[in-house]
């Protein structure tokens, strides 16, 4: 089933807020998401409600265990969370040689949840070019890469779109698509950028999320920014990335079936 993968060359841009929020408005929608964090920071079950005192997790319990999926959590009716766990930095480099020696360590763990029907799987990565993020690049359907409207994204963007990230390309599936996120049409830097974003990257901008004091008070509060603030703009957004996410994977949303080329303008 769909493995979708949320990276990015640099950290604190939102990429563990918008794995969070693209999973629930999937599972909103009527879809079986499981969400797994292949960051050591081990801050996505934070958003799922996993009490931060709860240190489960594939990496810190999977020793020997080459199935990952008994260790995943149920969060809500939809939603399921396999966190990375609470580890000491042996543990950790344990994991990334595991990743980087064994070409099949990361399809084994994953085997048994990418097989379950109909479960739409989204994996939050650590910034930059990670073990973890290679290892996945046969497996996975489709890359969301999140950049900030700022200069230091805009000057890392050739990189990504020359393959330099990983040496090749994020995946042979789908390939990869940008969210250009916290902007804000108040600020000239922020908008330029914003637009610049737009007529370079064209169709492989899934969309803009605003900058909105309601992520983090959603987030801190464990609940999706649709539920916590559903007119907010950035609630909007989200949404209608989830919905060309959908179209993408060719995932049905609701009642009706999305069409699998971005090209349509029917969203
Ligand atoms: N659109 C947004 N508006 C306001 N704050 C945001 C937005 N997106 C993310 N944030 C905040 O930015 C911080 C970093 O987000 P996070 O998802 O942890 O980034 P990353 O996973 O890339 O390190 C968090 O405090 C989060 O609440
Ligand atoms: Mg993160």
């Amino acid at each position: 089933m769909p493995l979708v993968c949320i990276c990015s060359p640099k950290g604190g841009v939102g990429k563990t807020t918008v794995a969070a929020n693209l999973a629930y408005a999937l599972a909103r929608s009527g879809n079986k998401v499981l969400v797994i964090d292949f960051d050591v920071q081990n801050a996505l079950r934070l958003h799922f409600g996993v009490p931060i005192s709860d240190g489960r997790g594939f990496v810190s319990e999977a020793a020997g265990a080459s199935d990952w999926s008994q260790f995943i959590l149920k969060a809500g009716s939809n939603t399921f969370v396999l966190p990375y766990g609470e580890v000491d930095e042996s543990q950790r480099l344990q994991f990334e040689h595991e990743l980087t020696s064994d070409p099949n360590f990361l399809q084994r763990g994953l085997n048994t949840v990418l097989n379950y029907p109909g479960l739409i799987v989204i994996a939050d990565f650590p910034p930059g070019p990670s073990p973890a993020l290679k290892a996945v690049q046969t497996i996975a359907d489709l890359h969301v890469i999140v950049m900030l409207a700022d200069t230091a994204s805009l000057s890392l963007l050739p990189q990504m779109e020359n393959h330099k990230f990983i040496g090749s390309p994020l995946n042979n599936k789908k390939g990869e698509y940008y969210v250009v996120n916290q902007i804000d049409m108040r600020r000239t830097l922020n908008r330029d950028v914003t637009q610049f974003f737009e007529q370079r990257l064209n169709e492989k901008l899934l969309g803009t999320i605003h900058r909105d004091e309601c992520v983090p008070e959603a987030n801190a509060s464990q609940r999706s920014i649709i539920d916590f603030s559903p007119v907010s703009a950035a609630a909007f957004d989200i949404e209608l990335i989830s919905k060309k996410v959908a179209a993408i994977l060719g995932i049905k949303v609701g009642d009706g079936e999305f069409h699998t080329s971005l090209k349509s303008d029917t969203y």
